[in-house]
């Protein structure tokens, strides 16, 4: 994977992301190991971001390499007019890869074409988030023991969540069943449908959860993203369509995992944190090691 960008999940074969979990259990025995002395990696944050900026950014600090970048363009030359074929020639000078997280679908594989450093897209608009990607099926695979044959139900805003249509096309290579719930307003993307299909994989369409708890070994919980709607009343009327709450979690398998990409707003009521089932702040631990194992992977380290 030396030089390789990653933009879209599917750019990395079945073979180059299971190499990137291997590692990744190796970063988590050893988080702390100064391998990147030298290394420069830039975060470009055009949008907002918690945990996929400042785990991308703990992963090099941990392994002694360098961060520069922005988390608000505002206080960068885009400001002024600048556009995003400059700020990327211009930070690929500066830097050994560069992580770009910007609203504009299409925009991170954009970069990745005008760059002379590796691109990886930490979420490009509605469109793609595979280093999301690559942690929850790091996390399935710890609590499951195994990626093959499960039942997985992704529940809330389907259409614009971009951790549901990355994590879709990868599980594509398990032999999942999938349940998809949401409103009928954010329904699953239709070519993300299709490529269920063409791996000949079944999937369900449901509006109530309840139907699906008592099959499912993982439970992944969405935010309605209400920066994606044009109409704010449309909003309004699906933000509180599913909302998870303890007494739902009673006629349910035993390895029964929730998780979350976060940030969760009222999706999983704070009465579920403490369930056996409840799993995303450890999700997003392992965002540190799955980033690790990227960088140190694409900048031929490891
Ligand atoms: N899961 C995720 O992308 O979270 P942030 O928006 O906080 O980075």
């Amino acid at each position: 994977m030396k030089g390789k960008s990653l933009i879209s999940i599917n750019d990395y074969s079945k073979e180059e992301q299971i190499s990137i979990l291997e590692l990744a259990a190796h970063f988590e025995q050893n988080p702390i190991q100064k391998i990147l002395d030298g290394y420069v990696v830039a975060t470009l944050f055009f949008e907002p971001s918690t945990r996929t900026r400042l785990s991308f950014e703990s992963a090099v600090n941990r392994l002694g390499g360098k961060v520069i970048g922005f988390s608000d363009s505002s206080s960068s030359s885009v400001k002024k007019g600048e556009s995003l074929k400059d700020t990327i020639l211009t930070v690929s000078n500066y830097s050994d890869l560069i992580v770009m997280r910007n609203p504009v679908e299409g925009s991170a594989r954009y970069a990745s074409e005008v760059s002379k450093v590796p691109v990886i897209n930490a979420g490009d608009g509605s469109n793609q988030h595979p280093t999301q990607t690559l942690l929850d099926l790091y996390t399935i695979r710890q609590t499951q023991k195994t990626l093959d044959n499960l039942h997985v139900a992704f529940v809330g805003d389907l259409k614009y969540g971009r951790t549901v249509h990355s994590l879709v096309q990868a599980l594509c290579n398990y032999n999942t069943t999938f349940y998809f719930i949401s409103p009928n307003e954010l329904k699953l993307p239709s070519y993300i449908k299709m490529n269920i299909k063409n791996s000949n994989l079944k999937y369900y369409q449901l509006t109530d959860m309840a139907e699906v708890m008592s099959n499912i070994d993982i439970l992944y919980m969405t935010r309605v993203q209400r920066e994606r709607f044009s109409d704010p009343l449309e909003y309004e009327r699906v933000k509180d369509a599913y909302i998870l709450k303890r007494d739902m979690l009673t006629d349910i398998k035993e390895n029964m995992k929730i998780l979350h990409p976060l940030p969760r707003v009222n999706e999983i009521s704070e009465d579920v944190d403490d369930t056996p089932q409840a799993y995303y702040f450890q999700q997003a631990l392992n965002g540190v090691f799955v980033r690790q194992a990227l960088i140190t992977s694409i900048l031929g380290i490891k």
